[in-house]
């Protein structure tokens, strides 16, 4: 038996990835930032198939990571996390990231650092890619405590109105997201930020 719910008890940062397609930069949030060495300096990110970030770093091989911290706004979660690069242009008028040496951006405001990453492996975990990447740059760009994604839960994401409470349903533990039904189906892909059955809670 596996009980998913067990995963929501994984310990997590919070991060936006930056990649830069050639014409333009755009990014997505992430969860799954995870030093892997330290000799030489290895980090890797998880990222799923579906987002355009994803496909951008096949290409080029080349990712930023800006470390949240806990005075990131609702806004920027939404920006970088409910909606995809292939619709909107996410950096356009962005006055709070600027371009580090790899060309990619970075995040200086709401952040307590960012590392720059250089693809040296790819594992193919089924829904999402493994990234193995070598570490080109980093630097610190606040004090701010790095945001966990227990903290998002509790004081960042805006909790469940009343009247969507009393209905019959799950909700997105990531972006709030509700689908309505007695039953989920366990296939059921999160259609707001791409995450799947197993990060829904039932509407108690
Ligand atoms: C709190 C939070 C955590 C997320 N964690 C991940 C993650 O670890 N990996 C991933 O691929 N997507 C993750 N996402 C979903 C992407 O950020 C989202 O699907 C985004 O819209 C993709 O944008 P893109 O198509 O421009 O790349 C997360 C979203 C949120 C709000």
């Amino acid at each position: 038996m596996i009980d998913t719910s067990v995963y929501r008890d994984l310990t997590y940062g919070l991060f936006i990835l930056s990649a830069n397609d050639g014409e333009k930069d755009t990014g997505c949030i992430i969860n799954t930032v995870c030093q892997a060495a330290s000799d030489p300096q290895i980090i890797t990110i998880a990222v799923n198939k579906a987002n355009y970030t994803h496909d951008v770093i096949v290409k080029t091989g080349i990712f930023n990571v800006s470390i949240l911290a806990e005075d990131a706004p609702f806004g920027l979660f939404q920006h970088f996390g409910f909606q995809s690069g292939r619709d909107v242009n996410k950096y356009e008028n962005c006055t709070m990231s600027r371009t580090s040496a790899n060309g990619c951006r970075y995040h200086f405001v709401h952040t307590c650092g960012f590392i720059s990453g250089k693809v040296i492996g790819t594992t193919d975990l089924g829904s999402h890619t493994l990234f193995i990447a070598e570490v080109t740059e980093a630097g610190k760009t606040g004090s701010g405590a790095p945001i966990t994604y227990a903290y998002y839960h509790a004081n960042t994401k805006p909790k469940p109105k009343k009247e969507e409470q009393k209905k019959k349903g799950f909700i997105c533990n990531i972006c709030g997201y509700i689908y309505e039904g007695d039953e989920l189906p366990p296939d059921f892909i999160c259609p707001i930020c791409k995450h799947p059955a197993s990060d829904f809670s039932p509407l108690e």
